[in-house]
Formats: C-alpha cells, sequence, structure tokens
C-alpha cells in the first residue's frame, strides 16, 4: 500500500504543469533569445513558454484581457515580463519583471522578481506599470495610464534591430539618428 505522501507526490507530478512550474530555475538565461525571434504584435513582442502562443497573441491583438500562464512580453531587449503560475504575485498580478544584460553570447539575468525590481534607470517597474488601464493586465504601451519612457517610436525599432543577440540588419537612417541620440542623451551625466 502506497503511503499517503507518496499518493500526492504522485498527484503534484502527474497533475498537468505543476512539475514545469515547481522551481524559479525554469526560467534561465536560456529562456530568452534574439527579441526579433518573437512574434510581433504591433510594437512589442510576445511569446508563450507554454507553447500556448495563441491565447497570448489574443491578449495582446485584443489590447485588453488576462495573459495566460507562461505569456513573455518584451518591448526592447533587456527588459521582460513572464505571466508565472496563478498565486505567484497577487500585487503583480503574477508578473514576474525580469531584467536582462544580452550580449553576441547571449542573456544574462541580472534581476527578476515582481514588486521591488527596478530597472539599470532607477525606475522600479511595477510602479509604472500598476498605472495601466483596468483591463490591460498591467501592459501599457502608449497613452494607457502608465508613466512615459522617455524613447521615441523609432529609438525603440533601433533598439530592437540592434538586439546583439540576433543577426545584424541594415539600419534605416531614422534609426540610425535614432541612436545617435539615445547615445547622447546616455553620455549625458
Ligand atoms: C517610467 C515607467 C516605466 C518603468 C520604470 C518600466 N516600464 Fe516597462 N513600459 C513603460 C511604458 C510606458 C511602456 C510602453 C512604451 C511604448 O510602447 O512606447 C513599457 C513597456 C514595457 C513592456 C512591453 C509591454 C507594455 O507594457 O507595453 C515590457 C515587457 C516592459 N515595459 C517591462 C518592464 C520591466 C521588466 C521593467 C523593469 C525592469 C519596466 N518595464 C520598467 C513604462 C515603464
Amino acid at each position: 500500500m502506497p503511503s499517503i505522501a507518496r499518493v500526492a507526490l504522485l498527484l503534484i507530478f502527474l497533475s498537468p504543469g505543476a512539475g514545469l512550474w515547481a522551481a524559479d530555475s525554469t526560467i534561465d538565461e536560456k529562456t530568452f533569445s534574439c527579441i526579433r525571434d518573437m512574434t510581433p504584435v504591433r510594437g512589442f513582442f510576445v511569446s508563450n513558454l507554454q507553447g500556448d502562443l495563441e491565447a497570448t497573441v489574443a491578449v495582446s491583438t485584443a489590447g485588453t484581457g488576462t495573459y495566460p500562464q507562461g505569456s513573455v512580453i518584451q518591448l526592447v531587449p533587456t527588459e521582460v515580463m513572464v505571466k508565472r503560475e496563478a498565486g505567484f504575485s497577487p500585487a503583480t498580478q503574477d508578473w514576474e519583471f525580469i531584467e536582462l544584460e544580452v550580449s553576441d553570447q547571449g542573456s544574462k539575468i541580472s534581476k527578476r522578481g515582481t514588486v521591488e525590481v527596478v530597472n539599470r534607470f532607477g525606475g522600479n517597474c511595477f510602479a509604472c506599470h500598476v498605472k495601466a488601464n483596468p483591463g490591460r493586465d498591467m501592459v501599457c504601451e502608449q497613452g494607457n495610464g502608465c508613466d512615459p519612457i522617455p524613447l521615441t517610436p523609432d529609438m525603440i525599432r533601433a533598439i530592437q534591430n540592434t538586439d546583439p543577440r540576433c543577426e545584424p540588419v541594415a539600419l534605416p537612417p531614422e534609426q540610425i539618428e535614432a541612436l545617435k541620440q539615445l547615445q547622447a542623451a546616455l553620455a549625458k551625466p
């Protein structure tokens, strides 16, 4: 006769997805690669770690609704939102905020967590994203209640097109100009 504990353990392993999300180590540096290999929706990119890309794209396309578990969203190569399992973090609606360092060698996770994660410019991810209008599941885009980021659409395109994890592509002149402006802005003390 198997003990109750063994039966319980077996049930945990048999229930779909449970084992997969048991440890934070499920998400590691190998989870992330070239941003442009994800699926573009308007200006940002999405994927789904659990194979349910269609459900993720449906919410993105609608611009409203709750993202399914496993959804990954990126606007720039270094900042990621991952929809974790239900109950992971009620305050962030189960989003995990992640900051990456990216190079031609791949990705490194420099920060990950929920309400406490701060980007390299000192901005708290949650503090901005929580301001997104109700029904948007903390996804900002433009004009939906979040504090704006100081990047023009051309700058964002240029940053996406120069992700060092991707095959290089030629930049149109306006994006080359946008990168120059960005470098100048970052060089200011
Ligand atoms: C100053 C406020 C602010 C901070 C801080 C901030 N974001 Fe955002 N984020 C925005 C805005 C606004 C957009 C939409 C910009 C656009 O579409 O032009 C955005 C876009 C995004 C997107 C694309 C989906 C969306 O919401 O439009 C992701 C993913 C994201 N941010 C993750 C992060 C992560 C992770 C951090 C922290 C490491 C972070 N952000 C910090 C305001 C912020």
